[in-house]
């Protein structure tokens, strides 16, 4: 079993490429087999769910290549089956978003119904609210969900929560349903508009995406189209916290500031002092006092959930105490834990954790629990004193591209390591 091995006490120094965002190749990939001829997706991160996300569509039938670059080529004209299994959804909880195009663009789906996962219960009720008034059958039999329509009709679904995969799903069926469909409280995640751009890339017709209402006026087909990925927020913010914990100096390249506002905001609060331009950010924390910073997740435009296991390592080390608060989803700080190991102090009541920034950390064995909480654990690794040894790392390499190589290109001592070798 590989880990990852970290000395901390470097202040990272140099410049990140950021990859393709995880959050939005995900639907892209399955929004082309609404299409009658293929798509061609660039700017691709290399990820453990993009893999499954090609074995999932490769065993529907669908014809799949991949560049050396990691562009991929998604032929749909060879669908044969139209079912995601228990052991591909139970790997990745997204593989939910086949739903909507697999009963827009061929009639069925039967998609197993992914359980429980370490942050929380995470129900699917509003996926399979929204294709039943978009006239799809839907029934849960035997741990799956089975779904069948003729063809969709346009409606107007009101959320009654926001949720991003949520909306996703909906939108991608209401691209070849019969008539209009308004999607009110929708997800205004950047992930969202760039599905929704992709779509109208292949001759969908949507409005309003980004905002939290969006039309969709149904079309009686879409064409495969040439797309680039957005660039990964949550791995650029993941790298601006690194910088600001480990007192460095960071330019993240190939980034979109604008999709960070409510991270840049908190990182300023921090002391760091930030420079954007176009397509990179600067954090330049050297020679300054890191300053703890309250936090409360919230839907896009607000905090996102997926940086506060992030800023919990930071806060674990910064001066001052600190209120972290999760809201979008329970259960959602199993990193707390091995935080603690590390000696950081931190006590959680309900989904209100309170940081007390501790002078160091100190290097253990911890473990990851999942994707974002391990990403943090990477972070408190870099500023522990002496070995921080990170055990089941797979949670990692679903989200972050070559995490130990593009850390190491700034300078960290950190590496892969097999169990022999530790
Ligand atoms: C997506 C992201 C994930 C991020 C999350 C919140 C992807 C692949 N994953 O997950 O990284 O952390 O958004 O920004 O894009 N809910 C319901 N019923 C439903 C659906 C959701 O009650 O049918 C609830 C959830 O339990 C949660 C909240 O809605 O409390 C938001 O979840 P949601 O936005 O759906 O998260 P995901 O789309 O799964």
């Amino acid at each position: 079993m590989t880990r990852i091995q970290v000395h901390g006490g470097v202040p990272l120094q140099g410049e990140v490429w950021i990859s393709g965002a995880k959050n939005a190749v995900l639907p892209i990939l399955v929004g082309s087999l609404l299409g009658d001829s293929p798509s061609r997706i660039s700017n691709v991160p290399h990820l453990q769910d993009v893999t499954t996300t090609m074995e999932l569509m490769g065993r529907m039938g669908a014809e799949l290549s991949i560049s050396d670059r990691m562009l991929i080529e998604i032929d749909p004209r060879s669908m044969a089956s139209f079912e995601a299994p228990y052991e591909l959804v139970k790997t990745m909880r997204a593989s939910i978003l086949v739903l909507g195009p697999l009963v827009a663009r061929y009639g069925r789906a039967r998609v197993s119904l992914p359980g429980g996962c370490a942050i929380g219960s995470r129900p699917v009720d509003l996926h399979l609210k929204g294709l039943e008034a978009l006239g799809a059958r839907v029934e849960v039999r035997n741990g799956n969900i089975e779904a069948r329509a003729d063809r969709l009709t346009g409606a107007r679904i009101i959320m009654d929560t926001v949720t991003v995969t949520g909306t996703e799903n909906i939108l991608m069926a209401a691209t070849l349903a019969r008539g209009t469909t308004v999607i009110e409280n929708a997800a205004q995640e950047p992930e969202v508009v760039d599905l929704a751009d992709f779509l109208i890339s292949m001759g969908a017709q949507i409005e309003g995406a980004g905002t939290n209402t969006i039309t969709v006026e149904g079309v009686d087909n879409l064409a495969g189209t040439d797309y680039a990925v957005l660039p990964d927020r949550i791995e650029t913010g993941t790298y601006l916290v690194a910088c600001a914990m480990t007192g460095g100096r960071v330019r993240c390249t190939r980034a979109r500031p604008s999709h960070l506002d409510a991270v840049l905001n908190k990182l300023t609060d921090t002391g760091a002092e930030i420079e954007v331009g176009d397509d990179w950010i600067e954090l330049d924390m050297r020679g300054r006092k890191l300053r703890s910073v309250d936090i409360t997740t919230a839907p896009y435009p607000g905090f996102p959930t997926d940086m506060q296991a992030q800023f919990m390592a930071m806060n674990a080390i910064a001066d001052g105490t600190s209120v972290v608060t999760e809201t979008i989803f329970e259960n959602r700080f199993m990193h707390v834990q091995e935080l603690q190991r590390l000696g950081a102090d931190i006590r959680v009541k309900g989904n209100t954790a309170i940081i007390r920034g501790v002078p160091r950390l100190n290097g253990a064995p911890i473990m990851a629990t999942d994707l974002r909480a391990s990403a943090s654990l990477v972070l408190a690794g870099l500023v522990a004193e002496g070995m921080t040894l990170i055990d089941r790392v797979y949670h990692i390499d679903r989200g972050y591209e070559i995490i130990e190589e593009k850390l190491s290109g700034l300078g960290a001592r950190i590496k892969r390591v097999g169990s022999a070798e530790t």
